[in-house]
């Protein structure tokens, strides 16, 4: 963009008026909602459903599974991805559900409906590569806290691999505003909206997803956990994994400094040799996050 451009009405304006009027634009439809929130798709919410039935076997969500090409291959190859490290390769179906269990093929599904629908805004492949990477970053630190403490291992990683989903719907709505105002701006100039905006609209794409309310709030709150009167251990859990998945995974620089005095350590009780084993997992994390992009 440069030093000025010409409105629609014909007049000329400054960068500093057009920006102000594309903010404008950008945030009104943030709070009256109008942006869209990308659907599940129709094999992913089967097996959730599915995952959420006491009567479901293995051999039945195998067979749901299959019926679905894209989603079965994509099933085998995370489910032999350095996330879930088989000690020896998953061939089929069946073997996928056996070993790993119903939890966790729950979790692929979501993870891929995640990368195909969600972490998809053409124009931005980029960031939004970055963030989709950051996310699984986080759902595997987030899991890893959980387990320690012997909370909810599932809600933790589905919390760190949504808690940001909300950006690559924002991103979209740039796109869309930019379209629609026919403008052409410096992402960096709202990336303030973003940060503040996205953990309310992920809240608002988990709870349109039907996924558990706690869900929902704990994304809300992750970057303020302290206002999350139900849910603040989970999201102090969260905020926690966020930095830890920055150091691992980027995109932000993130220091093992930092992170030995982080805010998080004292009220989440992580003793010293803990920190130690997560600040050792920061490779292993990142592989992870890299070979399923
Ligand atoms: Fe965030
Ligand atoms: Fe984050």
């Amino acid at each position: 963009m440069g030093d000025s451009t010409r409105t629609t009405s014909g007049g000329i304006e400054s960068v500093a008026e057009t920006v102000a009027r594309f903010r404008e634009r950008f945030l009104e439809k943030i709070s009256a909602g109008s942006f869209e929130l990308p659907v599940l798709p129709e094999a992913a919410s089967r097996v959730m459903q599915a995952t959420a039935d006491e009567n479901c076997d293995a051999r039945k969500l195998a067979e749901m599974i299959q019926r679905d090409a894209s989603l079965a291959g994509h099933v085998l190859r995370i489910a032999n991805s350095a996330l879930y490290a088989p000690t020896t390769a998953i061939v089929s179906l069946q073997q996928a559900v056996s070993r790993l269990g119903m939890k966790k093929i729950k979790e692929i599904a979501l993870l891929i409906a995640t990368q195909t629908k969600v972490f998809k805004v053409p124009g931005y492949d980029a960031q939004v590569r970055a963030i989709f990477k950051h996310s699984i970053a986080a759902a595997a630190y987030a899991q890893e806290i959980a387990r320690r403490r012997r909370w909810n291992v599932e809600d933790a990683f589905l919390c760190g691999l949504l808690h940001d989903a909300g950006k690559p719907v924002l991103w979209q709505l740039l796109a869309d505003v930019q379209r629609e105002l026919k403008l052409g701006v410096e992402p960096s100039l709202v990336e303030d909206v973003l940060d503040s905006m996205h953990a309310g609209v992920g809240a608002q794409l988990v709870e349109s997803w039907k996924l558990p309310e706690r869900l929902a709030e704990t994304i809300a709150h992750h970057h303020r956990p302290q206002e999350a009167s139900n849910v603040a251990q989970a999201a102090m859990m969260i905020q926690f994994a966020d930095d830890l998945a920055h150091f691992a995974a980027g995109p932000r620089e993130v220091t093992e400094e930092q992170l030995r005095a982080h805010p998080m350590i004292e009220p989440l009780n992580v003793y010293r040799d803990e920190l130690d084993a997560l600040l050792a997992k920061k490779q292993a994390i990142a592989t992870a996050a890299e070979t399923l992009l």
